[in-house]
């Protein structure tokens, strides 16, 4: 991508999670190029600093924080830290993630619950640590991403994934609903399959293609193509779009038969 600079999200303090790498580094990066000042948040804090340093060399204003979103004192420091380096958190996306695992029957009690609590309950934590500041300023946009494996269609594994994605998607209308008139809103990003490191960790690439060649564009998305998905709505451009989730899957969920495998 070449280089970026403008001016979309200027004045907004943003906190997102899971940025070291992937979906998360990317919003990162166009987000700062936009104008916002960034706290990066991770577990993996080598390759966190790392992303934070790269986005500063290309200008714009970012610096990493540990934050485990299983931790509530993690959430409460790094709200801390943003309003100490750049001014109240007013801008949060919620993104870290965890891999799910098999399909429903197969899902040990320990599983469902490890996937519940980064997947869940971690965006909850960050929804309930950011509010108290974007409600005493009536100033506040949150983004989850979500997936629209669980929310808008189901794939044959990952239970504990899909549930937690469908609940994320409930507390974002949720939040919209409950706290619209304060001047806050919450809106949730639908994506497919996206070429991401967990996809090539997990070996899950060639899968992913498979799939990816029944969906009407044919291929897997680039962070990219997800991320400005993030910057529209976390800039003033959507101030009138609450509680809504964005499909970013190649219409993926628009069709009932794989197509272009007719022949
Ligand atoms: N890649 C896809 O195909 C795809 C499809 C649909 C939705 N998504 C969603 O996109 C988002 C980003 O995923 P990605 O593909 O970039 O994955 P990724 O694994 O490359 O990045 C996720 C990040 O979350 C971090 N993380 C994991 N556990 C954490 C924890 N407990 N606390 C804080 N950070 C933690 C990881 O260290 C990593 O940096 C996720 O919400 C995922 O569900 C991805």
């Amino acid at each position: 991508m070449g280089r970026i600079s403008g001016s979309r999200l200027e004045g907004k303090q943003a906190i997102i999670s899971g940025a070291a790498r992937g979906l998360g580094a990317s919003i990162a990066r166009l987000y700062a190029l936009e104008g916002a000042t960034v706290l990066l948040t991770d577990i993996l804090d080598e390759l966190g600093e790392q992303t934070a340093a790269a986005i500063r060399d290309e200008g714009g204003q970012a610096i990493y924080q540990h934050l485990d979103v299983t931790s509530e004192s993690d959430w409460t420091a790094a709200v801390e830290r943003c309003a100490a380096e750049f001014g109240p958190v007013n801008l949060f996306v919620s993104n870290a993630f965890r891999f799910g695992g098999p399909a429903l029957a197969d899902t040990t009690t320990d599983e469902w619950r490890k996937g519940l609590e980064v997947n869940l309950t971690g965006p909850f934590f960050g929804m309930r640590a950011v509010l108290p500041t974007m409600r005493a300023n009536r100033d506040g946009i949150i983004v989850a991403i979500a997936s629209s494996d669980g929310p808008d269609a189901s794939l044959p594994t990952h239970a504990d994934y899909q549930a937690a994605k469908a609940g994320t998607t409930a507390l974002v209308r949720h939040i919209a609903v409950t706290y619209g008139r304060e001047g806050i809103r919450a809106n949730a990003v639908h994506p497919g399959p996206i070429r991401t490191p967990v996809l090539i960790v997990q070996g899950f690439v060639p899968v992913v293609e498979k799939v990816a060649a029944g969906v009407p564009l044919g291929r897997i998305a680039e962070p990219e193509e997800v991320a400005w998905v993030a910057v529209f709505l976390g800039s003033d451009e959507s101030s009138y779009v609450t509680g809504a989730r964005y499909l970013v899957e190649g219409g993926s969920t628009v069709t009932i038969a794989p197509v272009g495998t007719a022949d």
